[in-house]
């Protein structure tokens, strides 16, 4: 293969104003950048991303660029690439990357082969494919890497269940637990650009409609935080006691998948899990509901199921959006065919948010370069100090000021002995 494999060359123009588009409301990556740019701290790293390749992505690698590292770029899913993005990231930047939106899983695994055959020293990845790759099949890439960074909490799942069965073999920074990057990405992120990929794909009206939630983890809070605040009945699935009480006294209404079924309009997934709509549910569904998924992997909803069950399917109704007929004769839409549809059927993230979470991606790669030797094979969270400089350069970026510790304050918060 040549060193990209993208869609079309042509498309870089469009792509670079997009990428700059989104710098503009980036500012903390921005300093990251510009800091890199001086200390050169990555001077030389080869490094092999799988990340959604968007334009906020490009500012990510981008800023690594600066800093010195030898870096490629792959997709972390198959619907999710920016192909414009892709073509500046190519021909404006010169940094290679490797996908092509809608990419078939063989052409998927041969770009993550490709990013791979990169021999990098350090690894990004979002939902572990990459390092699920490497320890399995390259041993001795595996032995050469100091460090890999992981976004997702899907791929901090997998990463953990790696440690403990003793295949991880190398230090990984769990960045999606970072506050800087859950609290807001997740929430605000996901909440936002879920709503968006669904209105985008239906351009249906989300007031008044019974909207389900499935999960009330940080992504299912900020999409049902979303639909209620545009005028939706939401409710929400969870199989966690403790997020269900929260999501009951957050308002909604919460029961389970098997009594929502009838009830809901749209359904979006938003869980980690697996099968959580399956077509035990689909047979109980309204005529026209409209299911998606905004969690990592298609395989929340159970598309083979229900193309089992159905009598007919019409792909592409609209842009997105497949119908599948039931014996019933009800009609079920499915979008972006059960992948986040956020990224899909919509730009994913907004880049003010992804500026938090890219800053603190690229603070945890400096930390485990100049931790070299120090970490072990472990999964590992974002140091405090990096996430209180994220935060601090975002609210500076906002305006805002917040306020400090009096001395008498900090002494008291210290102390145990004065009370009542
Ligand atoms: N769309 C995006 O751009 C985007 C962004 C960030 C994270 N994600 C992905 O979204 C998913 C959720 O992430 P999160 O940070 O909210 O995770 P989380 O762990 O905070 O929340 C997941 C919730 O789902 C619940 N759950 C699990 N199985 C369930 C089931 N069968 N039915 C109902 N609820 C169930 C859990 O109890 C939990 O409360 C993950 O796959 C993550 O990787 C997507």
């Amino acid at each position: 293969m040549t060193k990209y494999d993208i869609k079309d060359k042509k498309l870089a123009a469009k792509g670079k104003l997009r990428i700059e588009w989104a710098e503009r409301d980036m500012p903390v990556l921005s300093q990251v950048k510009e800091k890199f740019s001086q200390n050169r701290v990555l001077k030389g790293l080869k490094m092999s991303a799988c990340l959604h390749v968007t334009a906020e992505t490009a500012n990510l690698v981008r800023a690594l660029k600066a800093g010195g590292a030898d870096v490629v770029l792959c997709a972390s899913n198959p619907l999710s690439t920016q192909d414009d993005v892709a073509a500046s990231l190519v021909f404006d930047y010169g940094i290679p990357v490797y996908a092509i939106k809608g990419e078939d899983n063989k052409t998927y695994f041969k770009h993550l082969t490709a990013a791979i055959e990169h021999s990098p020293v350090v690894t990004m990845d979002d939902g572990c494919d990459l390092v699920s790759a490497i320890s399995t099949k390259y041993p001795a890439i595996a032995r050469q890497i100091i460090g890999s960074m992981e976004e997702t909490t899907t791929g901090v799942i997998r990463l953990k269940a790696m440690e403990r069965d003793g295949a991880l073999k190398f230090p990984v920074i769990a960045v999606n637990d970072a506050q800087t990057k859950n609290l807001f990405d997740n929430r605000y992120g996901t909440g936002q650009s879920t709503v968006d990929g669904i209105i985008r794909a239906t351009d249906i009206l989300l007031a008044g409609k019974n909207v389900v939630v499935a999960g009330y983890g940080w992504c299912g809070k900020g999409f049902a935080l979303r639909c209620k605040g545009m005028g939706a009945n939401v409710i929400v699935t969870e199989i966690n006691p403790i997020k269900a009480i929260e999501a009951a006294m957050d308002g909604h209404r919460v029961m389970s998948m098997a009594e929502a079924a009838s009830i809901g309009d749209l359904f979006c997934t938003l869980t980690g899990d697996m099968h959580v709509i399956r077509p035990e549910h689909f047979k109980k569904m309204k005529d026209g509901a409209v299911v998606c998924n905004s969690g990592h992997f298609d395989i929340e909803i159970d598309l083979i199921g229900l193309a089992k069950m159905a009598k007919k399917v019409r792909k592409n109704v609209r842009n997105f959006v497949d119908e599948y007929h039931l014996a019933n004769g009800h009609r079920i839409h499915i979008l972006a065919e059960g992948r986040l549809v956020n990224l899909g059927a919509a730009e994913g993230h907004p880049a003010s948010v992804m500026d938090m979470s890219f800053s603190t991606q690229a603070l945890a790669t400096e930390y485990v370069v100049n931790n070299l030797g120090k970490l072990k094979a472990r999964v590992y969270n974002v140091p405090e100090a990096i996430e209180n400089w994220v935060a601090t350069a975002k609210l500076k970026s906002m305006g805002i000021t917040i306020d400090k510790l009096t001395p008498e304050q900090a002494k008291y918060l210290a102390s145990w002995q004065e009370g009542t």
